[in-house]
């Protein structure tokens, strides 16, 4: 199961102490074996009391993710684990809830963490405050100041890769709702120096590097630089790359984190080429020179550096040069000019390194400030955040340890001050009584430094605007005069003889007893550090540039400005600086963090105690923790507490109903603590003796195990019991369920057999309904048929009753009109003549016989002769009648068709007429040859040229011109020939020739003879004994014998005035020669189609077989 870790105080799991207040005891042992303790566990930070002691890891953990930042955000300070994010979340919450001015102190020496930890805190503070695109930017421009500053103003030194060389004091400002609206940077004191020179191992800022390994080859190209950095007399060789460090990305982000804050394209371009000019200037190397007068003076060894120098910055070459040659010295409208010598001209030449990159790193600053400063005028919260070098102790101390020392004793009386102000501030609050503590007040020292007539910095200022001859070692003979008897200062020369055989201490040095430790400065250089001086002729020189930023930062060259004051010393500028700090400090509520290096080699995993030990000890953490602990060593509020321990009494566990103070009493009764030990303030309890709360958090860990048993048993009781009672109740559903089911299956087993059941008795019932129904129909049906048959036999017997009835009448009518007709008879009877009867009936017969013949005349049929139409008879008796008058009709109508006729048709049809006569029903050829008309001459013989030699011999007109077929006589073959009839001979002619073969005069013909059948043989007999009967009679065959046979008996009878003998007859005899032969019809076979065939038998026999 994973472990759940709720912490509520900074006590759960601690290691070590996490809250150096509590430690027991309290000695400097004590308190660095806590410190490494917990170092050696990852806890690099530890408290006393609201103070953060940061040690560095050296190594990135994680403990900065977001998630920590979420742990941390709104969480009270004691209730998690010592870190700086609980420092940052408290001071944030009092700025935005309480309306208090924070400020947020981190010292430390070099390397210890300082400006790491500004940035955590700075961070902190932007991921926890308000959010919103303009907040975001806000955010991100102070945020992103930080790497601008960083590369302009930190540098890789013996202690640090990115040590800060300057101070820097940001107030970040909210509105009143903890929103971000801007910041402020204030920057203490560049040490300037490093631009030309840096001690062994070191290297110069790192913007310098940055440039020339990050920078394009077109941007060095027009910055005139190369990117060799051992082209450059001012960047140290022995160090130009740093372990970890990515000079060339670091350029990147610096130019981007430019862009971010506000800088526009051409204030960057200005800014390189600054850098550029004073990389340029350590390049300018100049040579002795002798002159006339007997001075010496120097001149530029190569101008070429130069001229790229004046071109960058747009200085007039001569101007520049002159500036390195010649000092002019102005005092009362009267100028004078010397020349300078060569160490002059180097010293120049870096002074005006050293200013210029000075300048233009407060510049920087300024520059910052515009972008990030709040747009609005509306009340702002502050949060400082102080980020300033620590206490520094080198074997070789000079004007900067000095300065930077005296800030860090401020800054120690500050924390002084406000601390104890705090802890009696809370006592009078809580009501406790205050007891005085002792502690060690530094405001001695900070009176030795900055006392206004006899403070160090005071008598150096002194010495500097002093007349006549000024030197460091005057300077220290000053100091041994005035500050002789200061309990904090040392010196081999001082009136005090104290020193005088103290031989570690050079003649050359005063030492001072710093609150965190003796530190010797050399007094070497102090007074020009402080003059801190730059010849007129340069800063004018830079004036005339025509570079508008080089020409901003150096305002006093302006020779309409002149001002023949001097600048105030660097001492009296930096004293000021930081009294208008500590003022500022002194307004808001102070937040420490103290971070502390464990060891020297930059190095994770190492604690180096001498080293740790040196720091604590100047530091002045013990005395930290015993101010803390001078009167009470723990507090806590009521609530809390009583949460925390109200396990250890039974009436205030579990609950406790009364107030928390009482519950608290209770507690601290039963549990006997002595009455000395604890106080209750308001709304806190104040513990005097960390023992005490230890024997408590000793008790609560027993009691919590014992609780835990507790919980442990009544929670298995619980589960067992939890289980149980699941399981009971299941067992209820299960068998309820059970019941449910079972009941169900039994109730729909019912069910179904209640169905069978009563379906069987649905099906019994409607089968007995349907027989019944069946009865029922047939009954209905035979009650219909039976009604079907009545109504017949009703009805027929109606039906004949009526008829009966009807007949009745009918006779009755009858016998009545007889009845009467007689009564009439009988009465008219002698009105009456006897025959009257006879005329009646003639009467009737006529009036009978008109309507018939009216009717008639409609009804007559058409006048075709062929119409077969008469209407049908009306009266029996007109029988005979009708039948006369159709035959009479018919025949006017013949006679009517027939009046129509032509003479020329009158012939046709009387020829027609007599064949019908000759033929009808005498030869079956017959019928055939009444559609066709008979046209006579069939041959042309007058029209074709062939029978002309014919047409000649027949000068007669011809009948009948035809071609017929003569069958041989004696072997019955058919031959063609002519067929001629003309009035007066009958003429048969070769075909092809036309000449006449026989020609018979119509007396010689006796009989033409025929079959009945339907062929066209005819025998032409002849005259026996007349001149064509030598030959015998003719056998002829054609096609119109109907026709021939009509005409020639026609033409026979025109001319002999004698009928033609025509015999029909399927067997006749013919003459031949002298022979009878008989030519038979016989039925034969249709194998030749239509025609018929003649065959001669034997010598009396002729046979034509007939189809
Ligand atoms: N909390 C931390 N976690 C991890 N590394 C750290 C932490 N604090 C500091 N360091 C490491 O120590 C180095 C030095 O820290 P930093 O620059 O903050 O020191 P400093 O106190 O500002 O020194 P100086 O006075 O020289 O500016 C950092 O570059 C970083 O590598
Ligand atoms: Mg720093």
């Amino acid at each position: 199961m994973a472990k759940m870790e709720v912490k509520t105080s900074l006590l759960d799991d601690m290691i070590g102490v996490g809250d150096m207040v509590l430690l027991e005891p309290l000695n400097e042992d004590s308190f660095i074996n806590n410190l490494k303790k917990r170092f050696d566990h990852n806890e690099v930070y530890t408290y006393i009391g609201s103070v953060v002691i940061s040690i560095n890891p050296y190594r990135s953990l994680p403990i900065y993710t977001p998630e920590k930042v979420e742990e941390y955000r709104n969480r009270n300070f004691y209730e998690l684990s010592p870190h700086i994010f609980a420092l940052s979340d408290e001071a944030y919450r009092s700025l935005r809830d309480q309306d208090k001015d924070q400020c947020i102190l981190i010292t430390g020496e070099s390397g210890a963490g300082k400006t790491e930890a500004s940035k955590l805190v700075m961070s902190y503070v932007a991921a926890v405050c308000g959010k919103g695109a303009e907040v975001n930017q806000v955010k991100e421009q102070l945020l992103q100041s930080n790497p601008v500053l960083e590369a302009f103003g930190n540098a890789k030194t013996m202690r640090n890769d990115n040590s800060s060389r300057f101070g820097k004091y940001m107030d970040i400002e909210f509105d009143f709702k903890g929103d971000p609206l801007g910041g402020v940077i204030s920057n203490y004191l560049l040490e300037k120096s490093r631009v030309v020179k840096q001690p062994r191992g070191e290297r110069n800022f790192h913007i310098f590097y940055q440039i020339l390994s990050g920078a394009s080859e077109e941007f060095l190209c027009k910055l005139k630089l190369e990117r060799d950095f051992s082209r450059y007399n001012y960047l140290g060789l022995d160090s130009a790359r740093v372990n970890g460090v990515d000079d060339a990305a670091n350029f990147r982000t610096v130019r981007n984190a430019m862009q971010i804050v506000g800088f526009m394209d051409h204030e960057t371009q200005s800014v390189f080429e600054v850098v550029a000019a004073v990389l340029k200037l350590g390049n300018i190397e100049f040579k002795p020179e002798s002159r006339a007068n007997g001075l010496d003076e120097s001149k530029i060894k190569d101008k070429n550096e130069l001229k790229e120098i004046c071109e960058l910055t747009g200085i007039d070459q001569s101007v520049l040069e002159r500036a390195f040659s010649f000092r002019t010295v102005e005092a009362k409208q009267e100028k004078v000019s010397t020349t300078l010598n060569v160490a002059q001209a180097y010293y120049a030449r870096d002074a005006l390194a050293k200013n210029l990159y000075s300048r233009l790193f407060s510049w920087l600053v300024t520059r910052i400030n515009e972008s990030i400063k709040a747009q609005t005028k509306v009340r702002k919260k502050v949060m400082g955040v102080l980020d300033i070098y620590g206490f520094e102790i080198f074997e070789d101390n000079s004007f900067e340890q000095f300065i930077i020392n005296y800030c860090n004793e401020k800054l120690q009386q500050i924390f002084i001050e406000l601390t104890l102000k705090e802890e009696q501030e809370e006592y009078i609050r809580e009501g406790i009584e205050w007891t005085h503590i002792e502690y060690f007040n530094n405001a001695i020292i900070c009176d030795l430094i900055e006392n206004n007539q006899t403070g160090i910095l005071a008598m150096l200022d002194e010495e500097c605007l002093r007349p006549g001859t000024v030197t460091d070692d005057t300077f220290l003979e000053k100091l041994n005069q005035v500050c002789a008897t200061h309990q904090h200062f040392e010196s081999r020369m001082s009136k005090c003889s104290r020193f005088l055989n103290d031989t570690s201490l050079p003649h050359s040095c005063f030492r001072i007893q710093h609150y965190a430790g003796k530190v010797m400065y050399q007094v070497e250089g102090f007074v020009d550090k402080n003059n801190d001086l730059l010849y007129r002729d340069l800063s004018q020189a830079m004036w005339k540039a025509n570079h508008s930023l080089i020409k901003a930062l150096f305002p006093e060259g302006n020779p309409a400005k002149i001002n023949l004051k001097r600048p105030p010393t660097a001492g009296s500028q930096f004293k000021a600086s930081v009294a208008t700090l500590m003022k500022n400090l002194q307004t808001k509520n102070p937040n420490y963090i103290r971070c502390i290096k464990p060891n020297d080699k930059k190095a994770a995993h190492i604690f180096n105690e001498a080293l740790v030990c040196h720091q604590i000890r100047y530091l002045g953490l013990l005395e930290n923790v015993r101010v803390r602990r001078a009167g009470y060593a723990f507090r806590q509020p009521y609530e809390p507490c009583l949460e925390r321990y109200k396990m250890l009494c039974k009436q205030t566990w579990p609950h406790w109903r009364g107030p928390a103070r009482a519950g608290v009493e209770v507690l601290f009764n039963e549990l006997r603590i002595p009455e000395e030990e604890f106080s209750f303030g308001r709304s806190k309890i104040f513990i005097r003796n960390p023992r005490t709360l230890f024997k408590l958090e000793d008790l609560r860990k027993q009691r919590l195990e014992d609780l835990a048993t507790l919980i442990g048993k009544i929670y298995r009781g619980w589960k067992c019991r939890t289980h149980f009672l699941l399981m009971k109740k299941c067992q209820v559903v299960i068998a309820s369920w059970y019941r449910r089911y079972s009941q169900q299956k039994k109730y729909q087993k019912i069910k179904s057999s209640a169905i069978t059941v009563q379906s069987y008795i649905r099906g019994w019932k409607a089968r007995k309904l349907l027989r019944e129904l069946k009865h029922l129909k047939r009954c209905n049906e035979a009650a219909t048929v039976i009604a079907a048959y009545w109504h017949g036999t009703q009805a027929r017997r109606e039906l004949k009753r009526l008829k009966e009835e009807a007949r009745r009448k009918h006779a009755v009518a009858v016998i009545w009109a007889y009845w009467l007709g007689l009564k009439v008879r009988r009465e008219y009877r002698k009105f009456f003549r006897a025959n009257a009867g006879r005329k009646i009936y003639e009467f009737t017969l006529q009036r009978i016989m008109q309507k018939y013949f009216l009717e008639m005349k409609n009804k007559i049929p058409s006048l075709s002769p062929i119409d077969k139409n008469w209407p049908a008879r009306p009266y029996l008796f007109l029988e005979s009648t009708h039948k006369e008058l159709k035959r009479i009709f018919h025949l006017w109508r013949c006679k009517k068709y027939r009046d129509q006729f032509t003479d020329q048709q009158k012939l046709i049809y009387e020829e027609k007429l007599e064949a019908s006569e000759l033929f009808k029903d005498k030869k079956a050829l017959y019928p055939a040859s009444v559609g066709q008309p008979f046209q006579g001459a069939y041959l042309e013989i007058s029209e074709n040229p062939k029978y002309k030699k014919l047409k000649d011999a027949v000068d007669e007109k011809i009948i009948i011109a035809e071609v017929v077929n003569k069958i041989n006589r004696a072997n019955g073959k058919a031959a063609s020939r002519i067929f001629l009839l003309t009035k007066n001979n009958v003429l048969l002619a070769d075909q092809k020739s036309g000449t006449i073969k026989s020609e018979v005069p119509l007396g010689d013909v006796t009989k033409v003879s025929m079959s009945s059948q339907n062929d066209g043989f005819f025998a032409v007999h002849l005259k026996e004994g007349s001149e064509a009967a030598s030959k015998g009679d003719f056998l002829l065959s054609s096609d119109h014998l109907i026709e021939m046979a009509t005409k020639l008996y026609r033409t026979t009878l025109s001319q002999t005035k004698q009928k033609l003998n025509i015999e029909i007859s399927d067997e006749f005899l013919v003459q031949f020669k002298q022979d009878k032969v008989c030519v038979k019809f016989i039925q034969g076979s249709q194998k030749n189609g239509n025609i018929p065939t003649c065959k001669r038998k034997n010598n009396r026999l002729l046979e034509v077989a007939v189809p």
